[in-house]
């Protein structure tokens, strides 16, 4: 069924991006008066200004990248180049190109602009979609007052290795959340009709599986079965184009041998064939250019990659020249078909009639002076809090006592500009808060003693000294993300996912201190920090939390708001357990504590334990499970549990349905999450959680087909992937 730019797929809710007929005979007209350069022209995305210059927003406009749009042989740009200078271009191409053919603007809005959101994994910690969808919005407002049309986001990589820098940019590793997560996010970047003004373009990011670079390091080669491909890596990107997404990317590693990049198995076969995507495709920055030796080695030199890459299905080339040199040439020769061209030319015009651009090619110069920045930033502050997860609180220790004299420590305790996280962008330093900032404000006796730094040499003596007269310590510890040193992100691989630098030294003086500890992270990844845990009294996970982060983190300390994110990666206890994943085979032996021959490491506790598990996440009170059930109802199976807050404050519990199919043609993961609910409890109250799953959701992809869940299953109503009572139910047979 079509709806305008929609078309509406099975799954409830879910709408794929379709282009409405009459806006295909706009582009059939515009096809049939192109020339093939102005149709190369619109597979051309070019750099809106003059990157070796260092900043494309000053200085006038680039007469290069000028002349290009106004001849219609660029129709894409990228990076941010200030609302004027998008309004200038834009009038080249639609009153000087001589079809009159928009621009339109791309830029990576990952996680903020002006006011900045926790990183992504920081955000998918809060296992809450309307909080994503909510965000999302407001960063494509945002984004908007500076003339961008279209992100490179979400990010959908799931990610099962701690070494990968990039983790921080996706919402952790498990295919269900990240589903959840992915349609969220399309859906508030490109709201209910991505033509208002006040939405962009969204492109589910990098298709497909770059989370399983071999030893979690970025850009490099990836093996997948066709079963793991299918089960894990693409769910989150056949959810997000069942949302409507406009666009996609293609990633820059070789998956099974063949690239992403020229990969028509991923682009036509899967994308296209299977999920129904009828948006644009965009090149990675300059990977196609990489199809070359000495690189991926694909094709002999770069015309041939521009054609190997389109005839995969690669819509848009994005900075490497490939598309603008030579594919002209080689659809004069015919190794291009002008239909394959002109296809992909439909996606991008498809994707500018979407966005509204042919009506209103303009950009509002006045959208900033509209938004209520205070909001926003109100909005960070609440998504910091609810990312963030608390690992350990022993003593009661949080929240900080009323009165109670606290000595915050670290460089990471009052750094503004190391709030934000991988992907800064216009964000203003001087408004950021930082936990400093955050403590002060709600009222804490705090004393600032940086004491130390991320990377250098601690004094510990100092560090003690400084404990002296403090009722708590609060010390700062994790990995910096500023503008100058990155350790995580895009190429911040680390081979020891430690705490950097020497503040374990400043975990053994606190311990010897004796003062109670709070430490607080500050970090992109998880962290093999077995020793801190041990040490410390309490242990914040606060990731990086954005541009309130410091509010956000302190109101949890503090109480003004209680812990609620849950963790959506598992923590190893050391490096050599990555990757490390709740939702692995159980193996011919699976771990037994104390049998030396069921599979183990014998200088790590792992696989049988992380140290903190996929779904863990403690909250000021605890909470009681009683009268978990399962029962299979036609279609669906609905999983009920009483949950009860033992304490005597508010708190908010995530409760948890996994599920594990016992026997299957192949063997199936021991635990998989299935769905969630979020419960607020007042102290002593008790509510039922009540979790639907359809039965569809349990069955599996195996040698290119779809299985269906049967049989015999186990389940778990649980407060994360290790815990909870065992329950059985039955699909099929006596059991439906
Ligand atoms: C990254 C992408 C990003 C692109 C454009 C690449 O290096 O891999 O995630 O969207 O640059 O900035």
């Amino acid at each position: 069924m079509k709806l305008g730019l929609f078309a509406c797929a099975a799954v409830a809710g879910a709408c794929a991006f379709a282009a409405a007929p009459a806006t295909e005979k706009k582009i059939d007209d515009l096809l049939k008066r192109m020339t093939l350069e102005e149709k190369v022209g619109q597979l051309v995305q070019i750099g809106s200004g003059d990157f070796a210059s260092g900043d494309v927003e000053k200085g006038p406009l680039d007469s290069r990248v000028a002349n290009a749009v106004a001849r219609g042989e660029a129709g894409l740009l990228i990076s941010c180049c200030g609302i004027r200078k998008y309004n200038q271009l834009q009038k080249l191409a639609v009153e000087e190109s001589r079809l009159g053919i928009p621009i339109m603007l791309g830029h990576d809005v990952i996680h903020g602009c002006r006011t900045v959101a926790p990183i992504p994994l920081g955000l998918s910690c809060a296992w809450d979609e309307e909080l994503w969808r909510g965000l999302a919005e407001t960063l494509a407002a945002e984004a908007r007052t500076r003339g961008i049309d279209w992100t490179f986001a979400p990010m959908l990589d799931v990610s099962r290795d701690a070494r990968w820098g990039r983790i921080a940019e996706c919402a952790g590793q498990d295919p269900f959340l990240a589903s959840r997560y992915a349609v969220a996010m399309v859906r508030g970047f490109q709201g209910d009709n991505p033509a208002d003004g006040r939405h962009v373009a969204a492109c589910l990011k990098h298709y497909v599986g770059y989370g399983a670079c071999e030893g979690g390091r970025d850009y490099n080669t990836v093996e997948l079965s066709d079963d793991t491909l299918r089960n894990v890596y693409l769910p989150p990107f056949e959810a997000g184009v069942r949302a409507g997404a406009l666009s996609v990317m293609p990633a820059f590693h070789v998956m099974n041998g063949v690239p992403c990049s020229a990969n028509p198995y991923l682009l036509r076969d899967t994308l296209r064939g299977r999920f129904g995507f009828e948006g644009l495709t965009v090149s990675d920055w300059g990977s196609i250019g990489e199809l070359v030796p000495p690189r991926h080695g694909v094709y002999a030199n770069l015309a041939d990659a521009a054609a190997g890459a389109l005839a995969a299905g690669m819509d848009v080339d994005m900075m490497s020249d490939a598309y603008r040199k030579h594919l002209a040439g080689k659809v004069k020769i015919g190794v291009v078909g002008a239909a394959a061209l002109d296809e992909a030319v439909r996606h991008v015009l498809r994707v500018k009639f979407a966005l509204g651009l042919f009506e209103h090619p303009y950009a509002d110069e006045k959208l900033l002076g509209k938004l209520d920045l205070e909001k926003h930033a109100e909005q960070m502050r609440v998504a910091a809090r609810k990312s963030v997860v608390l690992l350990k609180n022993e003593k009661r220790v949080l929240p900080l006592k009323k009165g109670a004299r606290v000595v915050l420590m670290g460089e990471l305790g009052d750094n503004p500009t190391e709030m934000l996280g991988t992907w800064q962008t216009w964000n203003v330093p001087g408004e950021n808060a930082t936990l400093l900032a955050g403590l002060k404000a709600d009222g804490v006796d705090v004393v600032y003693a940086p004491c130390y730094t991320v990377t250098g040499a601690v004094d510990a003596a100092a560090v003690v000294a400084a404990a002296t007269n403090a009722d708590v310590v609060v010390a700062t510890f994790g990995e910096l993300c500023g503008p100058n040193v990155s350790m995580n992100g895009e190429n911040t691989s680390r081979a020891d996912v430690g705490l950097p630098g020497e503040q374990d030294k400043v975990v053994r003086a606190l311990r010897a201190a004796g003062k109670p500890f709070v430490a607080v992270l500050f970090n992109g990844r998880p962290l093999a920090i077995p020793e801190l845990a041990e040490a410390c009294d309490a242990l914040v996970e606060a990731w990086n939390p954005g541009s309130s982060g410091g509010w956000g983190v302190a109101d949890v300390m503090t109480g003004v708001a209680e812990p609620t994110g849950r963790l959506t990666v598992d923590f190893p206890h050391k490096t050599g357990e990555c990757p490390l994943y709740y939702n692995r085979l159980q193996t011919g032996r699976p771990w037994v504590e104390g049998n030396m021959w069921t599979t183990r490491y014998i200088d790590a506790p792992s696989p049988g334990k992380s140290l903190f598990p996929f779904g863990f996440g403690l909250a000021y009170v605890s909470f009681g499970y009683a009268n978990e059930k399962v029962s299979v109802e036609g279609d669906k199976v609905v999983f009920t549990a009483d949950v009860t807050n033992l304490g005597g404050r508010a708190g908010e519990e995530v409760v948890q349905v996994y599920v594990r199919d016992v026997v299957a043609c192949v063997s199936r993961p021991r635990r998989e999450l299935k769905g969630w609910r979020r419960l607020e409890l007042a102290g002593g109250e008790t509510k039922t959680a009540r979790i639907e799953v359809p039965v569809s959701a349990l069955g599996f992809w195996h040698a290119g087909r779809r299985v269906p869940g049967e049989g015999e299953f186990r389940a778990w109503i649980a407060p994360d992937s290790d815990r909870g009572r065992e329950l059985s139910f039955t699909i099929g047979g006596n059991g439906k």
